[in-house]
């Protein structure tokens, strides 16, 4: 996740910046720059780490800077897409966390006018677009140039001959941190612990002047606001987690964030996105590991739904053996860390096959970008816990916008449907945020498993991949034994093993398969299982069958399998917390998988 750091004062602003930045590297990045404000704006980025940067960096005497580390999202990880950029001029630089959606139509519009653009990113037509509007006031060309700007953002900027640095939020998180004399910015608060332990949060829509004396904030119609300082108490490690106890749970938090990162960068123009094989997609296969797998499955039920293209999901570690015959015109390789050596090895074997490989992963300049035909990147931002959360809702939105191209591509959506699609699509955080709001009520859920040695999860049509999930997220990190299964197979076997101390997780949504999924769980109340319901606000009924009801917000059922598995999520987390299990890094599993 890319990192942002300013200092104004009296120190050596190099020296603060490569410090702060260092802090921010556990964060994840692929590159790193500064610029320094002394007499002229001088400026160093390095591809790589950040001893890169280190390594080139000369003496400067500046007092006033800012930094950045980068996670690559649009464009490759390389120096010239690394922050900060630079108006052509060289009297304004900036740096950004985000994503501007509009950027293609403003980086015509600005080409036209004259600027000049170095790099792939979307970030640089902001700099072009300050410059445009600067008449001598950077803070009033910096709110007139978000104007024009769709997207999110955490911004900062500085210009020649001045120790200000003019800064801006919307939905990317950035506090300002207030010394003596010295005033600092970033865009998380372990860059600062070391300067100081005073910071003032900026919220959405506001923008703020930083200078060595002074911290100026003011709101979205440009009126100054009073803020108060937070004294921060937490130590490094507590701070990297943003005051959560867990990386897990920070990334459980974070998902109507990182879902909106991920629609947003392609809804606009999906219809135009450029990552099918021109041939037509009679049938396709989805091939992945784990919870990627988990993924694909419900792209399977969703692309059929929405497209009635046929989908066959298998496991990358297994396609090798299958038939070498059936040639498929799109092999779609979901990869959260693009390093997963079955999915690699399943894509090579892919395009042996003459099929069109298309990479869903969350890691640019990952194996995967190299190997596969095409990407659709999902952008949640690095995930540190072993247990996939956020990665995994990226996948689903990243697959509800490929259904919708081929849906739309092969006529079963007119631009009726696809308008409506992304509206939906584009209102799933809030749905997202409802289920956060509800944790308390999965907080205490968890206490239903604390002794249990074996747990059951079933669900229906899109619900069951879901339910097989979040038998996967429980055992991962609480290490009880726990099955997914669909729900109308549980009478074909393993009913047998279910009895008083092996619970069961249902959901049971208003939707076509809500009656024949209250029988099932009605069979398994009847032997003495203590039954968990994920249900509907207004289901009455589901209270009789049930030991507890976990109440779901109404979503349409499409998008069912995103609420369900961020409640999911929350359970294994409480469960495991519960046990006192090591959650981040539970025992024999790594983050990535680089061994077939
Ligand atoms: O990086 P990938 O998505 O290819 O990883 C695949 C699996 O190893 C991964 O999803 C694993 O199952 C998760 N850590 C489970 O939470």
């Amino acid at each position: 996740m890319c990192g942002i750091v300013g200092y104004s004062g009296s120190r050596k602003a190099s020296d603060v910046i490569l410090d702060s930045l260092r802090r921010l590297e556990y964060r994840g990045y692929d590159s790193a720059g500064m610029v320094i404000v002394n007499g002229r704006l001088e400026m160093h980025k390095e591809k790589g780490e950040l001893k890169a940067l280190e390594s080139i960096l000369p003496d400067i005497e500046g007092i006033t800077g800012i930094g950045h580390t980068r996670w690559a999202t649009c464009g490759a990880p390389s120096r010239d897409n690394a922050h900060p950029f630079m108006s052509n001029d060289r009297s304004l630089a900036l740096v950004h966390n985000g994503i501007i959606e509009n950027y293609i139509p403003l980086r015509n519009s600005l080409i036209s006018e004259g600027a000049a653009f170095y790099s792939e990113t979307d970030t640089e037509v902001l700099v072009h677009l300050i410059r445009k509007y600067h008449q001598g006031d950077l803070h009033a060309a910096v709110r007139r140039a978000l104007e024009d700007v769709r997207g999110t953002y955490a911004i900062a900027v500085v210009e020649e001959h001045s120790p200000d640095i003019v800064v801006a939020r919307k939905e990317n998180p950035l506090v300002l941190g207030s010394g003596v004399g010295e005033n600092f910015v970033a865009s998380d608060v372990t860059a600062l612990l070391e300067y100081t332990s005073d910071v003032l949060y900026l919220m959405d829509g506001e923008t703020a002047i930083v200078t060595p004396g002074a911290i100026r904030i003011f709101d979205a119609g440009g009126a100054a606001v009073e803020r108060e300082v937070s004294k921060i108490d937490w130590s490094l490690e507590e701070a990297r987690k943003g005051g959560f106890e867990h990386y897990m749970l920070k990334e459980i938090y974070e998902q109507p964030h990182s879902i909106t990162e991920t629609i947003i960068s392609y809804i606009d123009d999906l219809e135009n996105l450029e990552i099918l094989p021109s041939r037509p997609i009679t049938g396709m296969k989805i091939l992945a590991c784990g919870t990627s797998y988990n993924a694909g499955l419900v792209g399977k039920y969703i692309i059929e739904e929405m497209a009635g293209i046929s989908v066959q999901v298998e496991l990358a570690s297994e396609f090798r053996y299958s038939t070498k015959t059936n040639q498929c015109p799109l092999v779609v390789l979901i990869t959260q860390s693009g390093e997963t050596a079955d999915t690699l090895a399943a894509c090579r074997e892919a395009k042996l096959r003459g099929c069109h490989t298309l990479a869903i992963t969350n890691v640019v300049g990952s194996s995967i970008t190299r190997e596969a035909d095409t990407i659709l990147l999902t952008r949640a931002g690095p995930e540190i816990s072993v247990a996939a959360t956020k990665t995994y809702t990226a996948q689903l939105v990243s697959l509800y916008m490929l259904a919708s191209l081929l849906a739309y591509n092969n006529r079963s959506l007119g631009e009726e449907g696809l308008r409506a699609m992304k509206k939906d699509l584009r209102s799933l955080p809030n749905y997202v945020s409802a289920v956060l709001d509800r944790a308390s009520s999965l907080r205490d859920a968890a206490k239903m498993f604390k002794e249990a040695r074996s747990a059951f999860f079933i669900g229906r049509n899109r619900n069951f991949p879901t339910m097989l999930e979040g038998a996967l997220k429980l055992k991962e990190i609480s290490y009880i034994h726990a099955e997914g299964y669909a729900a109308g197979e549980l009478k074909h076997g393993p009913l047998a093993l279910l009895d008083e101390k092996t619970p069961l997780v249902a959901s049971c949504l208003n939707d076509h398969t809500y009656d024949k999924m209250m029988s099932n769980v009605s069979e398994v109340a009847a032997r003495g299982s203590p039954v968990l319901l994920l249900a509907e606000d207004d289901d009455a009924d589901c209270e009789t069958v049930a030991d507890l009801v976990i109440r779901m917000p109404p979503v349409k059922p499409l998008f069912t399998p995103v609420t369900l598995a961020v409640a999911l999520q929350l359970l294994a987390y409480h469960v495991a917390k519960e046990r006192g299990m090591p959650i981040d890094k539970p025992r024999n599993l790594a983050k990535s998988v680089t061994v077939e």
